[in-house]
Formats: C-alpha cells, sequence, structure tokens
C-alpha cells in the first residue's frame, strides 16, 4: 500500500467524495482514483476529420475538494481531451460564455497562424461570440490548448485541456491516463476569484489532489503528463522513471532519466509497469528563482497496483534513433532573456512587449536561434508555429535528436536551437511563464 499523508487525505472530504466508492483497492486510504479528464464528443463520424464543440463559460467546480469559482470549458477542469490521429483535420466549434474576452491557442500543434488564438493579429473572440478553428495535426503527441488573452488571469482560473494526436503505429498500451497537472495557491488573482489560496503550493492532478492511479500489476500505461501551472515547476521522481515523449510526440530513443522536469507548458510521455509493490510520484522542490530548493519531495500520485501477474515486458515504442544535427559555427538570431527587478519589467533583447524588433527569417530556410538567459530566474522558452531542434545546452549536445516546443532555460544558460520552419506567418515566442509572459517576455518571430 503506498503510503499517503493523512493531512492531505483529510482535505480530501469535499463535495464529490463519494466518487472514491467504485475505488476497490484505493478506497481503503480514502484516497481517489485518478481518471483520465472526459473527452470532447467527436460529432463528425467520417474518417479524417474530428469535429467537437467548447465553450468557455464562468464555472464553479471542484478542486482538490473545494468548490471555487473559476473559469471552465464545457464545464469542467481541465477542459476536454480532445483526440485526434496524426493526418486528421481537427475542427472546434468554440463559444465564449465567459464575462471577458478570450481565444484558444493550440500549444505545440502548429495550427496555421490564424488559427493560432493570438490577439495580436486576428480580433479575439468576444463574450456571446463564437469562433471556429480548424487545424491539421502534423505530429502525433501530448499538446494542450489554453487561452492567449489575459493568458495569465485565465490559465489560472482553470482554462486549459489536453489535445491528444495518435499515432497507429505506436502500440496501443493496457491502460492509458491523460495527467494535467495544476499548482493552486501560486498567484493572487486566484484570491479575487475564491480560488483556494492555500499557505503552501497545492499540485491537483486532473482537479484532485493526491489521486492514486488504479492498475493491476503487471498492466502497462502510458501517461500523457502536462504541467498547465503557471509559474511552478514539477521536478518528478519515481524509482525507474521509463519516458518514452516529450513535447513533440515520442523521444527519439526511450530515456531513463533520474527526474522529469516538467515546466509550465511541458509535457512527457512515460511508460509505468507496476510491480505488485506500489510506488508514489514525487515532485522535489523546484523553483524558477535558482533551481533545486531546500525542502522535501511531495507526493503527487500514487500508484497503487491491485495484485497480478507482476511480470511484463515494457512494450516496443517506434523511437526513431535519429542523432542530434551537428551545431553550427553561425547563429542567426540570439535571444537574450533579461529581467527581475520589476514584475512588469521581462524583457527580450531589451525590448518587452508588445514594444518589439520583429526578427524575419525564410520559409523553410535553416535557421540557428541562440538564447541566453542573463536575467534572475529560469524560463520555458515557447516558440508558436514551428518546433525547434536542440543543439546544444552550454556547448554539450543531446544525446539523441531533440525536438521540442518549450524548454526551461536556468539562470545563465546558452541554448542553441535549429529551426527550418515548415509554418509561415507571425509567431509568438515567449517564456510560458505567465507572469513573465504577460510581463513583456515575448517577441515576435516571422516566418515568410
Ligand atoms: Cu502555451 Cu503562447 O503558449
Ligand atoms: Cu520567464
Amino acid at each position: 500500500m503506498v503510503a499517503l499523508g493523512s493531512a492531505l487525505i483529510a482535505c480530501e472530504a469535499g463535495p464529490d467524495a463519494a466518487a472514491s466508492e467504485d475505488a476497490t483497492h484505493a478506497s481503503d486510504t480514502g484516497a481517489r482514483l485518478l481518471t483520465s479528464p472526459a473527452e470532447a464528443e467527436d460529432m463528425d463520424a467520417s474518417d479524417g476529420s474530428v469535429r467537437v464543440r467548447l465553450e468557455a463559460a464562468t464555472r464553479s467546480y471542484e478542486v482538490a475538494g473545494d468548490v471555487v469559482d473559476g473559469y471552465a470549458y464545457n464545464g469542467q477542469n481541465p477542459g476536454p481531451t480532445i483526440r485526434a490521429r496524426v493526418g486528421d483535420t481537427v475542427t472546434v466549434e468554440f463559444t465564449n460564455d465567459l464575462d471577458a474576452a478570450t481565444t484558444i491557442h493550440w500549444h505545440g500543434i502548429g495550427a496555421p497562424v490564424e488559427m493560432d488564438g493570438v490577439t495580436w493579429l486576428e480580433n479575439p473572440v468576444e463574450p456571446g461570440q463564437s469562433f471556429t478553428y480548424t487545424f491539421a495535426v502534423r505530429t502525433a503527441g501530448t499538446f494542450w490548448y489554453h487561452p492567449h488573452v489575459d493568458v495569465e488571469r485565465q490559465v489560472d482560473l482553470g482554462l486549459y485541456g489536453a489535445l491528444v494526436v495518435e499515432d497507429p503505429d505506436e502500440p496501443e498500451a493496457d491502460a492509458e491516463f491523460v495527467v494535467i497537472w495544476d499548482a493552486w495557491g501560486e498567484s493572487e488573482l486566484e484570491e479575487e476569484h475564491t480560488m483556494p489560496a492555500p499557505d503552501s503550493l497545492t499540485w491537483t492532478a486532473n482537479g484532485v489532489l493526491l489521486p492514486t492511479l488504479a492498475l493491476e500489476a503487471g498492466e502497462r500505461a502510458r501517461l500523457r503528463l502536462i504541467n498547465a501551472a503557471n509559474t511552478a515547476y514539477l521536478d518528478l521522481r519515481w524509482p525507474e522513471i521509463h519516458q518514452i515523449g516529450g513535447d513533440q510526440g515520442l523521444l527519439a530513443a526511450a530515456s531513463s532519466p533520474e527526474s522529469i522536469l516538467l515546466a509550465p507548458g511541458d509535457r512527457a510521455d512515460v511508460e509505468i509497469v507496476p510491480t505488485n509493490d506500489g510506488f508514489s510520484i514525487e515532485t522535489a522542490p523546484y523553483t524558477a528563482s535558482g533551481g533545486a530548493a531546500y525542502g522535501d519531495n511531495r507526493s503527487l500520485l500514487g500508484v497503487d497496483p491491485v495484485e497480478g501477474d507482476d511480470v511484463a515486458d515494457p512494450l516496443e515504442w517506434p523511437h526513431s534513433g535519429e542523432v542530434p544535427s551537428l551545431d553550427t559555427t553561425w547563429t542567426d538570431i540570439v535571444y537574450v532573456l533579461q529581467g527581475g527587478g520589476d514584475p512588469d519589467g521581462w524583457m527580450i533583447n531589451g525590448e518587452s512587449y508588445p514594444d518589439v524588433t520583429v526578427e524575419r527569417i525564410a520559409l523553410g530556410a535553416e535557421t540557428i536561434v541562440e538564447v541566453r538567459n542573463l536575467s534572475s530566474t529560469e524560463h520555458p522558452f515557447h516558440f508558436h508555429g514551428n518546433s525547434f531542434e536542440v543543439l546544444s545546452v552550454n556547448g554539450v549536445p543531446p544525446v539523441v535528436r531533440t525536438i521540442e516546443d518549450t524548454w526551461n532555460v536556468p539562470i545563465r544558460d546558452v541554448v542553441r536551437l535549429r529551426v527550418v520552419p515548415d509554418n509561415a506567418g507571425a509567431w509568438m515566442v515567449h517564456c510560458h511563464l505567465l507572469g513573465h509572459e504577460a510581463g513583456g517576455m515575448m517577441t515576435v518571430l516571422e516566418v515568410e
């Protein structure tokens, strides 16, 4: 049995604590079972296209046993998971029933620029209005969606959901879970909206505090992990991590890291095959202002297997085995990340959005971008529209080819990226700590 902190279990006695009634094994701890967010209903029966409806509205929902007034897609937090297959066209009929203008950004997907949910190019969706987003999904993987207007407040109030793109060539796991982590108590905005404001950060997985994952021993589960927090990092640890995917689908090779750093905006796919013993997924203390921090690890998710066969080989994932591209002797664009004194004083190359220089690069041309962090905190550096390959971190190339859309840049790090853009448009480039983005750490890269 996984040891669950009794103080945390006490907080579980929320309005729908009864949900644990169907928990056979986990129920003796009082913990609730983890379930994936409900999926959006596909209204299109034809092959190759997925059509769903999303509605954003002010909504009360439960977080960690408290009912809070926030924002939600289709009344749920996290919003519904949109599931498609690689090559599909996804159409989202979106209605804004909020009291504020909003948009949806498809994080990591590389949607066409007019469908990307950025405000400076198109008008946001005003209260009471609708907009239909349509885009093709070109890469299999774990992606997510969230607003791109007043982003710090709207995401914090609960507007986010997963977008899963399946590849029929990947093996099907015995079980699959989408796990969206969010941290509550990370911003003052929450108090205005009667969000829970605990003394210290409270992490939930799919809106539930410290849930348990019910699996049989020997059952192979794929977990699609997403960090939807505004500013809080996860430094995930459990025995024998088997990471299979990152931001942009399967990794070039399977990896067995000691820990997985999931910065805000990041994703990781992992396979777990529990033995009869069970374990717990924990986060080590980690802050943007210097990385690893002092303190104890905290449990986030218990893996509490029902006894079973106990032995199963991991699945065979079709990793590409690709080697990294060679770093170059030239650089096309340098982005220096600066700021830290003033909450609104976050900059890239001395400029704060929207007063920024638009860099221009050519469609299809290899472009080398160097990111140097000269500021006082770490920054998850995020590209819209096109993904990038990490060529080197402080001069050291990755072991295998690493394709990302969000990459955490620690203080003083120099990261070199290679982009061969196949998606034209004027794209946002920004820090995914949403307070930094709102505070100006955003610029525009135009692909023409
Ligand atoms: Cu999830 Cu502009 O980002
Ligand atoms: Cu930042």
